[in-house]
């Protein structure tokens, strides 16, 4: 029987490892963490984070073949296929502060590895890692050993999941990626993973290429989906200028075949775990490698995030009278995008940390993140806020609750159905609405009586009038 352990049981690598351990039920499945708070949430009831369809997934396998433990050293040491799914944040001190990846984790995970392994084993990269750290990785592995004669191989095989519909995007994947060495050894290692995915990944999804190749590929496929976002974002800005629609300009983009309908969403930013670590790495791999024109070109997505979540916060206090001090605004949704309680990076923080800088006081109110979450991120973020300047509340209507203003930052469903006719009604006026995610009807909110502003929308008259004064 095949053992594979799954190291670091965070978004990637838990809900990947409980679908492996779904389709392949001859195939015992050991997913260990070094925090054990982590290990002891997925051995429990509420599991560590929100994810639609995990806690069917993983009630079915757990105890089963699948097993959760930070006996981290026991389960690499029964293991044949190590998957490593620790995170590789961006380094904020020394050398590439800033931009290059971190990979303390994954080196201390290597070092685990050569340290308490006596047979051979394959190891692969799950993680976002940048381009040859299977190399260095295969190194560390090969100068460690403990056991002479153990052989390594190390196979890329990077992990394509969106939150939010990770499941589905684990059960039915585009394409599963496999890379690994091109010698009889390597591509041996290629077919053992291989035959692990076909349980239930047609062949023709499971593409293989060499190390590098699978490596670089992930980094790319985040910065093509990044500056697919900063493109519309920035053609939004352009549309409020000119009175074009945005969503028009998308459907019509949308329908070539040579662009395709998909990441065509203008929004107040991108957020999430990756896009912007991946191009800073992709950044500092093209400047290490002396091509400051290409890592430019990339830089320039980030920039334009940047500029689209400023845009946002400078929109809503020039609206509202070129102050919100002690206004209360509404924030309805924190999380980085809907159907996950995952915060990181969300472009709400951003926009949070903007209104409170200009003396906002914030009522937050978000269907699946916690007000301990939200405290950790705007502190993180080194804001400075009290209790009275921040609130964070248990449902739209409250927070709503005179208001001057309200700003849609997460695309969550049942914003879309909330009765605001009653909101107006309670909120200060002239009520304002800032959709930021363009889930709004803009024309039956105005009858209401809301002045609105829907990203990359046609301004109404009131915008309109500022947008000349500023
Ligand atoms: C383009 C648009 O495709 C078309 O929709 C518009 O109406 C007119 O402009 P065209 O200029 O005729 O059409 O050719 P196209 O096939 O788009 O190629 C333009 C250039 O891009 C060519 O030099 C082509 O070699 C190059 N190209 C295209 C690439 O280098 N790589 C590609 O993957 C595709
Ligand atoms: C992303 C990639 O999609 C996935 O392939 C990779 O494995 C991990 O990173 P994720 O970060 O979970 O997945 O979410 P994604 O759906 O890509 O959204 C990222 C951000 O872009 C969110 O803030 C989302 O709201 C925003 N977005 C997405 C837009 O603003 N407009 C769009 O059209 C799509
Ligand atoms: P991702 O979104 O990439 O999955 P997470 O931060 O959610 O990132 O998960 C990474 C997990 O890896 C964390 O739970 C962390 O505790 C774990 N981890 C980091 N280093 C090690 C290690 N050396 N051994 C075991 N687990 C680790």
């Amino acid at each position: 029987m095949v053992k594979i352990c799954g190291i670091g049981a965070g978004y990637v690598g838990g809900p990947t490892m409980a679908v492996i351990a779904l389709k392949c039920p001859s195939i015992e499945v050991a997913v260990v963490d070094i925090s054990e708070s982590r290990i002891s949430a997925w051995n429990s009831k509420k599991l560590p984070f929100y994810e639609p369809g995990l806690e069917e997934v993983v009630n079915q396998c757990r105890g089963k073949n699948l097993l959760f433990s930070s006996d981290v050293e026991k389960h690499v040491y029964e293991a044949d296929i190590i998957f490593v799914s620790v995170n590789t944040p961006t380094k904020i001190k020394g050398i590439g502060a800033g931009k290059a990846a971190d990979l303390t984790y994954w080196e201390s995970a290597a070092r685990m590895i050569a340290d308490v392994s006596n047979s051979d084993k394959i190891v692969v990269e799950k993680s976002t890692v940048p381009v040859r750290t299977a190399e260095a990785i295969g190194k560390i592995l090969s100068q460690n050993s403990k056991s002479k004669g153990i052989k390594y191989q190390i196979l890329s095989n990077p992990e394509f999941l969106s939150e939010g519909t990770a499941i589905q995007d684990l059960l039915n994947p585009d394409r599963v990626l496999i890379g690994g060495n091109q010698d009889p050894q390597g591509l041996d290692a290629i077919q053992k993973l291989k035959d692990i995915y076909a349980y239930w990944v047609p062949q023709d999804r499971i593409i293989t290429t060499n190390l590098w190749s699978a490596e670089l590929s992930k980094l790319a496929d985040n910065a093509f989906l990044a500056q697919r976002i900063s493109s519309i974002n920035a053609m939004s800005a352009l549309c409020e200028a000119t009175g074009a629609e945005v969503s028009q300009v998308s459907l019509a983009l949308g329908k070539n075949t040579k662009i395709g309908p998909k990441f065509l969403n203008a929004s107040v930013g991108f957020g999430g775990s990756c896009f912007q670590k991946d191009i800073l790495n992709l950044v500092y791999i093209c400047e290490s490698n002396g091509l400051s024109e290409v890592g430019n070109y990339w830089k320039e997505v980030i920039k334009v995030n940047e500029y689209q979540k400023s845009r946002f916060v400078h929109r809503v206090v020039t609206s509202m009278f070129n102050t919100v001090s002690g206004k209360k605004i509404a924030i309805l949704g924190f999380a980085f995008k809907k159907d996950t309680s995952d915060t990181r990076k969300s472009p709400a923080i951003d926009v949070c940390k903007g209104l409170l800088g200009d003396n906002a006081c914030l009522s937050i109110y978000d269907p699946r993140v916690t007000e301990n979450q939200i405290e950790k991120e705007l502190f993180m973020d080194g804001v400075e806020w009290e209790q009275p300047m921040v609130n964070v509340v248990g449902d739209a209507y409250e927070a709503t609750r005179d208001a001057h203003g309200l700003c849609i930052l997460t695309e969550w469903d049942e914003f879309k159905t909330i009765d605001y006719q009653r909101v107006y009604q309670n909120m200060e006026k002239p009520a304002f609405v800032f959709d930021g995610r363009n889930i709004l009807d803009v024309h039956n909110l105005r009858e209401i009586g809301f002045i609105v502003y829907s990203i990359g929308k046609p301004l109404d008259q009131w915008l309109m009038n500022i947008n000349i004064m500023n």
